[in-house]
């Protein structure tokens, strides 16, 4: 593949002449009606980009590829290690079934701007669910298969989805999950009531279907295809909810025109693939990793996109990853570190790979959590290719850093997802705002405006975006991480500077999990924090203190706890260890010390802040803090 060159310039250019550069990329797309403004900055801090343009997200995806004489071309691949085999879908085949699915949500009522919640396993027709709402001009809005009914009952109030799409089961490694009882139920708690559902039926597990429910496939064979419905490029493409420090999750909006550039543009210079090409990333469609390169940016680059269904290890063995790409010439993949870390724990001397020939694959993407360097330099001995962390977030929907591989090879150095992205102007500060030196550690927070393709606000909820990120540092998105930035500009992202963890890749609020422990009858008040573990990078633990005169079992307080979380907010919480403490360090206002606990408990003690209301109860905890730890 060629260069595009020095990436300084471009990115120079991205931040000097945002007009410019962001005008360029937007000829990469087709528009029904091209934009005249690239940027929209009469509202500050609402910013929109390509606020007159008009196009349609699927189109762009899919049918166009179709419409330049490339619908043989495979547009994915469908490889489960769980479930019965692998198929694939050419691009025209994929419009065919895309389009018929729109009008299968059309006849059931649904149109541009209303709203479709899709809770599925990775199956194709997630992803045919997902293009078929874009196809219409709706709004998708997909729930991870890993929460709660609860979970996906908030989601359903927040969203007021017409339709929800789910499937009557997923499988999890040698165990059938049922969906359906969790829609059911999910549907049960919610106050808003949809109009329909549809469910797909797999050979697994028989869905019992209701009055309001209707068979995926019985709906396919009735229903006639449904043409692309231009939208306004700031109309919303998607609503992916994501964790936020307090239990009621933020709905992160994602528009059209902004997203479809941004990605389009990501595809060759970020991940150097191109059309005609195979990119896979392991991960899930409930992620935003899911929605950008599952299925967003590899349709719209015109390349193939593998949809994976099974975990890095056990299925059948540690050795599953290489299968999947040389089976399918996958050139770059794309996962989580945690996904590595979990075949190096099977696998020390990655002697599964041999027998498999992954000649194919040019470059491997980690991206969801921290990349710590042992992982980084396994990886790259066994893999010999580049590997190349990138950080991002649900709410920027693609890379804030990363090493650019469209153009002039770049350093890297382990540890860092090396450098800002176009149009992001990364800045550390500290808790004043102040610019902080290089490689001295603070808040990372971005200039705005934001480049395109980020959220331009909450679902329905624009003052709480104002709160949430733009007003911690005037004039910045706060981003909720901390690190620093080297005297080259490599940026060093080393964790949250929030109560949002990250487990297993997965992102979550300890907020959340803190209100469904405090309703134990047991507890009289709780801390969660996130506490590094050797293969998911962090998991949660519980400290609680016991109402007084209060006498319980700790396993069984635990075991009940744990029963809870699960059946609140899911087992991707992954919350197994409750701990009971005397007291929790609080300082003089009240406020939990959950920093200071989580230094000790990760052994990296920092000073007690001198707000500190009773240091004694620090040290009382601290034997306790320092064996949750690894
Ligand atoms: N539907 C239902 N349940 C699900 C689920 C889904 N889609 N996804 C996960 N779960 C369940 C798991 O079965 C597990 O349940 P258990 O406690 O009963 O065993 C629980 O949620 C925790 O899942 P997870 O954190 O994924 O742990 P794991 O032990 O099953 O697997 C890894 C660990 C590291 C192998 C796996 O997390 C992984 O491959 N992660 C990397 C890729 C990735 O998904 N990244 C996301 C962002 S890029
Ligand atoms: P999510 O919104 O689920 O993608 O999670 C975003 C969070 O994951 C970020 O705010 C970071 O804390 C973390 N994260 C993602 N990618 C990286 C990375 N490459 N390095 C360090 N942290 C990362």
């Amino acid at each position: 593949m060629g260069s595009a060159g020095d990436y300084t310039a471009a990115y120079a250019r991205s931040v000097h002449d945002p007009v410019a550069f962001w005008g360029e990329a937007a000829q990469l797309v087709d528009w029904v009606e091209p934009p005249t403004t690239v940027v929209d900055d009469s509202n500050p801090p609402f910013y929109r980009w390509f606020s007159d343009g008009r196009l349609n997200t699927c189109f762009n995806a899919v049918d166009r590829h179709v419409e330049a004489g490339h619908g043989d071309r495979t547009a994915l691949i469908y490889d489960s290690a769980v479930a019965e085999g692998s198929r694939s879908l050419t691009y025209r085949e994929l419009r065919d079934e895309v389009a018929l699915f729109a009008g299968v949500l059309a006849s059931l009522g649904v149109s541009a701007g209303d709203r479709v919640i899709i809770y599925m396993p990775m199956v194709p027709e997630a992803l045919i669910a997902m293009l078929a709402t874009a196809r219409l001009g709706a709004v998708h809005s997909v729930v991870f298969g890993g929460f709660a009914p609860n979970e996906l009952a908030i989601r359903i109030d927040d969203a007021t989805p017409t339709v929800v799409v789910s499937a009557s089961c997923g499988i999890e490694g040698a165990r059938v999950i049922e969906y359906k009882p969790m829609l059911d139920k999910a549907l049960e708690l919610a106050e808003h009531k949809p109009t329909a559902t549809v469910i797909l039926q797999r050979p697994q597990v028989h869905a019992d279907m209701g009055f309001i429910d209707h068979d995926w496939v019985e709906s396919m064979s009735a229903a006639t295809p449904h043409d692309c419905v231009a939208v306004a490029a700031t109309d919303p493409l998607y609503i992916l909810y994501t964790s936020g420090t307090t239990g009621k999750p933020k709905g992160i909006v994602r528009d059209n025109g902004g997203h479809a550039v941004a990605l389009t543009w990501s595809m060759p210079n970020i991940y150097g693939v191109n059309a005609g090409e195979v990119f896979w990333a392991a991960s899930d469609v409930g992620w935003v990793v899911g929605h950008s390169y599952i299925v967003y940016a590899p349709l719209l680059a015109g390349a193939t996109t593998v949809l994976y269904e099974g975990k890095p290890v056990g299925t059948p063995d540690a050795g599953a990853f290489w299968r999947v790409v040389a089976e399918h010439k996958v050139n770059a993949l794309f996962t989580a570190p945690t996904a590595f870390r979990a075949i190096k724990k099977e696998d020390p001397n990655a002697e599964l790979l041999a027998g498999h020939d992954i000649s194919s694959l040019r470059t491997l993407f980690l991206a969801g959590e921290r990349l710590d360097p042992e992982t980084y330099h396994w990886a790259s001995q066994h893999l010999n290719i580049p590997i190349v962390d990138n950080w991002w977030q649900t709410e920027t929907g693609w890379p804030i850093a990363a090493s650019p591989r469209g153009f002039d090879e770049l350093p890297i150095k382990p540890g860092s997802p090396s450098l800002a992205m176009p149009g992001y102007i990364v800045d550390v500060l500290d808790e004043t705002g102040q610019l902080l030196d290089a490689s001295v550690d603070g808040n990372i927070a971005i200039k705005l405006p934001l480049p395109p393709g980020t959220l331009p606000t909450l679902w329905n909820d624009d003052q709480r975006y104002i709160d949430s990120y733009l007003s911690v540092f005037p004039g910045y998105y706060a981003t909720g991480d901390g690190g620093n930035v080297d005297a080259d500009g490599y940026i060093y992202v080393m964790g949250r500077t929030d109560d949002v963890i990250n487990v297993a890749g997965h992102r979550l609020s300890t907020g959340s999990m803190e209100a469904v422990v405090a309703t134990h009858p047991a507890v009289a008040e709780c801390a969660v924090i996130g506490v590094l573990d050797a293969l998911k990078g962090q998991v949660p633990r519980a400290f609680v203190v016991l109402k007084s005169g209060v006498e319980i079992d700790p396993s069984v307080l635990q075991a009940e706890v744990v029963a809870a979380i699960r059946d609140q907010i899911g087992p991707v919480a992954a919350l197994k260890s409750v701990v009971v403490v005397p007291a929790l360090p609080k300082t003089r206002s009240g406020k939990i010390l959950r920093r200071t606990m989580r230094g000790i408990a990760d052994g990296r003690p920092e000073a007690p802040p001198s707000t500190i209301d009773d240091i004694s109860v620090l040290d009382r905890i601290r034997p306790l803090l320092e064996q949750s730890g690894e």
